[in-house]
């Protein structure tokens, strides 16, 4: 995994998103807790990389016709981690080179990890504690959180799926401040990343 030590906000971000969209020959998989800001930051990597965007938990709301917390209450959460595995294969089998927001736990389930981290080009997008629960004000639409208390929550889940998205290829620090700082560190991280680094198949 290549931390983005070399950022400097001078780059040209254009040239460095052409770079990345020449080298680029397999989905870029967001991965990290809930409240990090990946569906923000893959929306915005798609644009400016000229791709397609796909978000697993409004792929998986959009099959089942009802919201995530729905999902939880009516079918239970092994239903919907099964559901994440069947949206990651089919995403990956027909959308060909796109960007991919996954839900926070998805990477936890082996046979979505297997697919992310041996397929794609991962990036982790990494948030501490503090600016998540500044940013994130409204959990109702987390079911794992409900009835908790969200700081205890979150912080225990961070322990347990730390070293799962540690496996990412690229992490990119979500700070407060401007989203397109984020989205220049990741153009920046990742262009480095497709440089210097063959992605195993
Ligand atoms: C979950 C994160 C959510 C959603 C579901 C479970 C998790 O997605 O998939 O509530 O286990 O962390 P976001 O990470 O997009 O909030």
């Amino acid at each position: 995994m290549r931390t983005n030590l070399l950022y400097t906000p001078t780059r040209d971000y254009e040239q460095l998103a052409g770079n990345i969209r020449r080298r680029l020959d397999r989905p870029l998989v967001l991965v990290g807790m809930m409240g990090a800001g990946k569906s923000r930051l893959g929306r915005m990597l798609a644009k400016s990389l000229g791709l397609p965007f796909f978000d697993t938990d409004a792929e998986i709301e959009q099959s089942a016709g009802c919201s995530i917390p729905e999902i939880f209450e009516r079918m239970g959460e092994a239903n919907f981690r099964a559901a994440e595995v069947r949206v990651f294969q089919r995403l990956l089998d027909q959308n060909g080179i796109a960007v991919i927001a996954s839900g926070g736990g998805a990477v936890m389930t082996p046979a979505v990890a297997d697919l992310v981290f041996a397929d794609t080009l991962s990036v982790w997008v990494r948030a501490d504690l503090e600016l998540m629960m500044a940013r994130n004000r409204r959990w109702e639409n987390r079911p794992l959180l409900a009835n908790r208390d969200i700081r205890q929550a979150i912080s225990e889940l961070m322990d347990k799926r730390y070293p799962v998205y540690a496996r990412a290829h690229v992490v990119v620090d979500s700070r407060a401040g401007p989203a397109t700082d984020t989205l220049h560190q990741a153009l920046f991280a990742l262009s480095e990343h497709l440089d210097t680094c063959a992605v195993p198949r």
